[in-house]
């Protein structure tokens, strides 16, 4: 049943709580299957074992392209919008892009790619990463998108964890005025993989690109090597998709892994539901405008899966909000004549420090529908979204999920949910959550606010974590035994409508991207004359939050200002430029307890600047360390 009022979301919500095996079958039996499945759903949260549509056989691919060829061959599936506005657009259709993705499937299979093998992938927002992308899963091979901010050591990290046989990349990415060595990193990165036989490189940028014979060849070249045409692979609902690598509270992120039948439900039922995508006069199709990048889920979910399984319109771009000047995003949306724009508070609070003048003279009349996603929005800048792009008219669905989730959980449905401003409003259908305390207790009733768990697995739900199942259990299903874990925090107002307030446990979220502490504290103490260091973040009015970092040295630099470049240097080198903090105040200590622990939420609040009220510190070792803190802020 498509949800079209209010009440109908009301009744399917119901029907997803009482039945929520009769709900999900009626969502699945909307796809291709080549089997259907035996059992909807088996699970328990204490393994955990969760297994969706038990039984059934699927290719996603040829329900995001094949299954669309009958009435949608000559449709726009995506539009390529690159970062120079001087350099024509692309549109590929339903038939184009199946023709090349078969294409593509034959060049990995001649490349030794077989099913159930792991590919990485290290590339810019162009159409040949969503092609690579679903190639991967037209063989059933496992792909691995690493996201292009990444430097070689992490990837090297994700490739080695994985153990992937191939990496697709390209010469390089263009960034607003910049031009980035992709091949150049990914060459650096393999030195230290013997998992990798081949690297398949695409040109893009043309950069000076050393090429290693016997194992690296360029896309174009194999492309003339092998036909258009490549029959999909038979999978399992639980055949592994994907597994995206995501940052927790320990140094090392984890693989979240997607399994191929409920990460295909999930996606694409909440991408029309929650944007109510539908065809509109004659069977015009909406423009969906996701800014996301695909190295990331929301790229995955709702760039590639979500819009081309609902067989709709994606566009994907290339460049940044910022480039050429701050009125991009309201230029694509004018030139491509955008229904749906779904992007991150960061990008508006950026797009807002820039001024109106920016938005003047843009025809944003084709505008329907605003999402939201990554963050808490702030009430300025969803006022000034919905005012200013959306020109009061729009609603906006402020999203809140997770890579571990697959899709959107508590979103408004756009028009028909009753806004609040910086609230996610109310669980979607099949989505259980509830409030606990500390200690785990169920926080009943409204008015209230706790830790976010889900009490009922929805067909996203992560499966495990690559190669190390224990570490999904510990760090989902262990904190508060029968529930999942969400690791945020979150209100639940008087009307029970739900409103996140951001990580309750040591992730940080910088312009969008998550980010562990432990992860930067590794990188920085790796650094030459560094003893221990410790992270945390704070308010940032354009990324939402920023890394400050505290660190004890081994003795005091002549000149702290280049220690502090040499420490950014080795942060971009182990993780990436996203990581580096943004300050980095040298101390001769930090605030710890008797056995050892550092008290965070003391190094929080000062970093916050809120250092009058610091909470009892006589449990603290060394309480005048604080003092010293205190004065040397920066
Ligand atoms: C945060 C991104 C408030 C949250 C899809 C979550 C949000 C983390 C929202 C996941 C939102 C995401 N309101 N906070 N609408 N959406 N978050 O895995 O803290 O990159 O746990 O997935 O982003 O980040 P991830």
């Amino acid at each position: 049943m498509k949800i079209r009022s209010f009440d109908d979301y009301q009744q399917a919500y119901q029907q997803s709580v009482t039945d929520p095996e009769g709900f999900w079958a009626g969502v699945a039996d909307t796809f291709l299957w080549r089997k259907r499945w035996d059992n909807v759903l088996e699970w328990n949260f204490t393994e955990p074992s969760i297994k969706w549509f038990l039984g059934g056989k699927l290719n996603i691919t040829e329900n995001c392209l094949d299954r669309h060829l009958a009435t949608k061959a000559d449709q726009p599936a995506l539009i390529f919008e690159p970062n120079d506005p001087t350099e024509p657009s692309q549109t590929l259709t339903y038939k184009v892009l199946h023709e090349r993705v078969c294409q593509f499937s034959n060049v990995l299979k001649r490349n030794g790619v077989q099913k159930g093998d792991r590919v990485c992938i290290y590339m810019p927002m162009v159409p040949e990463l969503a092609i690579a992308i679903l190639a991967c899963a037209r063989i059933g091979a496992v792909h691995s998108v690493v996201f292009g901010g990444f430097s070689a050591h992490s990837i090297a990290d994700r490739i080695n964890d994985a153990q992937c046989k191939l990496v697709v990349t390209s010469d390089g990415a263009f960034r607003g005025n910049k031009e980035i060595a992709l091949k150049a990193t990914v060459d650096d990165a393999l030195l230290t993989c013997p998992s990798v036989e081949k690297v398949i490189v695409l040109t893009r940028t043309r950069t000076p690109t050393s090429m290693i014979k016997g194992r690296d060849a360029w896309w174009e070249d194999e492309l003339k090597l092998v036909t258009t045409d490549c029959p999909a692979e038979e999978m399992d609902a639980e055949d592994m998709l994907f597994v995206l690598y995501t940052s927790g509270s320990t140094g090392k992120p984890k693989g979240v892994v997607h399994t191929c039948g409920g990460y295909m439900v999930y996606t694409s039922y909440t991408f029309e539901t929650v944007f109510q995508y539908q065809p509109g006069e004659e069977g015009r199709v909406p423009i969906f405008f996701c800014t996301a990048d695909i190295g990331w889920i929301t790229g995955h979910s709702y760039i590639v899966y979500g819009p081309l399984a609902s067989g709709a319109t994606t566009v994907l771009f290339e460049g940044i909000p910022t480039y050429p000047d701050a009125g991009r995003f309201w230029d694509v949306i004018d030139k491509h004549q955008v229904n749906i724009l779904y992007t991150a508070p960061t990008a508006i609070r950026s797009l807002m420090s820039f001024g109106l003048d920016f938005v003047k003279n843009k025809d944003l009349s084709s505008l329907q529908i605003l999402g939201s996603v990554g963050e808490p929005i702030n009430e300025e800048a969803w006022h000034w979204y919905h005012e200013n792009i959306g020109k009061g008219r729009c609603p906006i669905v402020d999203t809140w999920w997770q890579t571990e989730t697959a899709g959107i959980l508590i979103s408004p449905i756009a028009g028909l949910t009753p806004l609040k401003p910086t609230y996610a409003t109310l669980p979607l259908p099949g989505v259980q959550p509830i409030l606990v305390d500390e200690a785990g207790k169920e926080i009943e009733g409204n008015g209230v606010s706790g830790n976010l768990c889900l009490k009922f697995p929805w067909p996203g739900i992560l499966r495990t974590t690559y190669g190390d199942h224990e570490r999904c259990r510990q760090t989902y299903f262990a904190t508060y035994p029968g529930l999942y874990f969400t690791g945020d925090g979150c209100l639940r107002d008087e009307d029970g409508y739900y409103r996140i307030t951001g990580r309750v446990d040591d992730v940080l979220n910088v312009s969008g991207h998550r980010i562990g502490t432990a992860e930067v504290e590794n990188a920085i103490n790796m650094h030459l004359g560094v003893i221990e260091s410790a992270v945390v973040g704070y308010p940032h009015d354009i990324k939402g939050q920023g890394i400050y970092a505290y660190i004890i040295t081994d003795h005091p630099h002549q000149n702290p200002e280049l220690m502090k470049k040499d420490i950014l240097a080795t942060v971009a080198r182990m993780i990436g430029p996203i990581a580096k903090p943004d300050k980095i105040q040298f101390v001769s200590g930090l605030p710890k307890t008797r056995s050892g622990k550092i008290m965070r939420r003391i190094l929080r609040k000062i970093a916050e600047g809120e250092t009058s009220n610091l909470g009892d510190i006589t449990t603290l070792l060394d309480p005048a360390v604080v003092e010293e803190i205190k004065a040397g802020v920066v």
